[in-house]
């Protein structure tokens, strides 16, 4: 790895809100080069702009769509070649889609499984290689608490989350002990424009306290994290709840 005196930081989804707001938030205490990964040059060169005034050094920008998965390894492969490595990769990508369960558009449903599942997994398994190819570094995969029990409406956005989940848990374990880390950061509802719209849920945060959460996070030894953290115990016992009762649930 060529040595740089901070943090450098891809971030995969490089216009997300949450994923720039955790960029900013490591920004505020030491100095960050940030790479960021999209499929939307123009956004990311906004987000690259927003960054350096909030003390970034000026981000590497570059395209990758997670639905192309021949791409993926190319793209992850140039990021870790130009940025000499990474100390921290998150991994941001994520579509929601429409919350109608059954009913949704059967074209945006299908797109938001390609995205969440096989898209960030095959992300997330290109990023890992090439963490534990420099024998160190972490991943922060961005999940939900929709991925511990899916409800209803959201069932396709909760089972695609529920596998990027179990496959981020199954990886963390396969790498714990080797340098390489895997924190799998599970948020309720957060105002992003991924949310615009809706109404927000019990116990909504902003990308500031995931930001928050997350980098207090990454000071420990945690693999999974949830935002805010008493959803939780929410989820401990929503998770057992009896499905005659929890499909009555007004959630
Ligand atoms: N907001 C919430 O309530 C909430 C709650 C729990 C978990 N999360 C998760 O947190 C992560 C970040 O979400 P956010 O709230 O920050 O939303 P956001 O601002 O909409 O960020 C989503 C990111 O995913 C990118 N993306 C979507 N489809 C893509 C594709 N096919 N290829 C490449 N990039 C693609 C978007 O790029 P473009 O700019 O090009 O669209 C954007 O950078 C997501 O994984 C989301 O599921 C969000």
């Amino acid at each position: 790895m060529i040595q740089w005196d901070g943090t450098r930081v891809l971030l995969v989804g490089g216009s997300s809100e949450i994923g720039l707001a955790i960029v900013r938030r490591i920004a505020s205490e030491r100095p960050v080069r940030p790479y960021l990964l999209g499929r939307d040059g123009a956004r990311l060169a906004g987000a690259a702009t927003a960054l350096e005034r909030s003390g970034c050094a000026r981000a590497e920008l570059d395209l990758v769509d997670a639905e192309d998965l021949d791409s993926h390894a190319a793209a992850i492969a140039r990021a870790f070649e130009r940025s000499g490595g990474f100390e921290l990769v998150v991994l941001a990508v994520g579509v929601l889609g429409a919350q109608q369960g059954l009913d949704a558009d059967p074209a945006q449903a299908a797109e938001v499984m390609r995205v969440n599942f096989a898209g960030c997994g095959s992300l997330l398994l290109h990023c890992l290689r090439a963490l534990r190819g420099q024998g160190r570094g972490t991943v922060v995969v961005l999940s939900s608490v929709a991925a511990e029990r899916p409800r209803a409406g959201n069932a396709i956005y909760g089972a695609a989350k529920a596998g990027l989940d179990a496959l981020a848990q199954g990886l963390a374990d396969g790498t714990a002990g080797s340098g390489v880390r895997v924190l799998v950061v599970r948020p309720g509802f957060v105002r992003t424009r991924m949310t615009a719209g809706l109404a927000p849920a019990p116990m909504a945060t902003t990308p500031e306290q995931v930001a928050e959460a997350t980098v207090t996070a990454l000071g420990g030894r945690a693999n999974t994290v949830w935002v805010p953290g008493r959803l939780r115990y929410v989820f401990a016992v929503l998770r057992h709840l009896p499905r005659p009762l929890y499909r009555r649930l007004p959630l």
